[in-house]
């Protein structure tokens, strides 16, 4: 049987999938290359020796799904595919809409066909808003939220909820990530964003290759000790590992959970600056620029009930995360080239 991993050549999803290779596991993965490349599949068998299996589709074309349900046989699903960025959700909120809700109706109902009933989903903390309180638990309530990014997660987290409520069958888990930032240790997989970055860390690496002048960091003037705002950054390495530990869990039919996944330290942006300086001896030029509309003062988890249940922690610290961020964008300025 195997799990079917959609996004999987995406950042976390390609390093999960180099995960549950390594755990034994059998992964088919699904994705339309729409923000990624077919060589972080190649350059995760490189790491693995083992073949990926690999459907390029598009998750909104159900005929496509159906063929590969035909085809395949799949025990559970992790749900990576969506597109995730905050900006450009608020310029296209149809687009967004359409790809990452329409897209998982059209799979949750092929899964329904097919009785494959056990998913994981990719949420994330921005379904907290400005949290209530800090660290910041699952019992925490969701907040407002800003943008149609953030907003199609709380929604797809409602319809699986409401899904698995009507038909105890599904056992569902939601992931809430903290800040996903670093790469393999090998330095031959990262992050490969398009254009000129949205998020601190893939704009801090070009920086520091000299692809980007200079940071501009989103205000100072928050109620923090140093006045930037506060994150917790974790490694994708060890959000990769929460995968594997969420698909056992899966087995044991846990109806619904929910899981924060981060390392429950909040750093700042100048902490983060700093951290990569020492961690990689490059000096990262920055001007302090205005708030960015939406960004919370902090957020950072408590990530108790994952260690609990899951028997999931975090092993990297942000120096780590720096060093390896580092040697992915040093030993490919380009990202992938197909
Ligand atoms: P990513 O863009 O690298 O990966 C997403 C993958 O999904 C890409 O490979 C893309 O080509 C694919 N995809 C998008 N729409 C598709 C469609 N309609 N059909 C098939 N494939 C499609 O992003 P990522 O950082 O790896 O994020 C993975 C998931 O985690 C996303 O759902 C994202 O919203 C969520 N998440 C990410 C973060 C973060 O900071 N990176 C934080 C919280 C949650
Ligand atoms: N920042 C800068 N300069 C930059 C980029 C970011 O100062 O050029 C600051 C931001 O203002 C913020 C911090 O660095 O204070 C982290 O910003 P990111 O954009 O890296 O991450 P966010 O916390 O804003 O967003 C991330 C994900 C979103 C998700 C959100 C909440 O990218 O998808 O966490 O979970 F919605």
């Amino acid at each position: 049987m195997s799990i079917l991993v959609t996004g999987g050549a995406g950042y976390i999803g390609s390093h999960t999938v180099i995960e549950l290779q390594n755990a034994g596991e059998e992964v088919v993965v699904v994705d339309n290359l729409v923000n990624s490349s077919r060589e972080s599949l190649r350059r995760v068998e490189k790491i693995t020796g083992k073949p990926v299996k690999f459907y390029e589709a598009d998750i909104n074309d159900a005929a496509k799904l159906e063929e590969i349900f035909d085809r395949e046989a799949v025990e559970s699903v992790i749900h990576f595919a969506g597109l995730k960025a905050v900006g450009e959700s608020v310029e296209k909120p149809l687009e967004y809409y359409m790809n990452n809700i329409s897209g998982s109706l059209v799979l949750f109902n092929t899964m329904r066909k097919y009785n494959v009933k056990n998913i994981i989903f990719s949420s994330s903390a921005t379904v907290y808003g400005n949290p209530s309180f800090v660290p910041i638990t699952e019992e925490c309530p969701k907040g407002k939220i800003t943008n149609p990014y953030g907003k199609t997660k709380e929604m797809l987290e409602e319809i699986l909820i409401d899904i698995q409520k009507a038909d105890s069958e599904w056992n569902v888990i939601l992931l809430r990530y903290f800040n996903p930032i670093g790469a393999h240790e090998s330095g031959t997989m990262g992050e490969n964003p398009r254009g000129i970055p949205n998020n601190l860390m893939p704009y801090i690496t070009q920086v520091a290759v000299g692809k980007l002048k200079k940071l501009g960091v989103f205000g100072d003037d928050y109620d923090t000790p140093d006045g930037t705002c506060i994150r917790d950054y974790i490694h994708v390495v060890d959000l990769a590992a929460g995968h594997v530990k969420a698909v056992s869990k899966l087995r044991k039919k846990p109806g619904i959970s929910v899981y924060n996944l981060g390392t429950g330290t909040g750093s700042s942006v100048l902490d983060v600056i700093k951290s990569f300086e020492a961690a990689t001896g490059v000096k990262i030029p920055y001007e302090v620029k205005p708030r960015r509309a939406g960004d919370v003062p902090v957020c950072y988890c408590d990530a108790g009930k994952a260690a609990r249940e899951l028997g999931w922690k975090a092993q990297y610290d942000l120096k780590k995360m720096c060093e390896d961020s580092w040697r992915w964008q040093k030993n490919n300025p380009e990202g992938y080239v197909d």
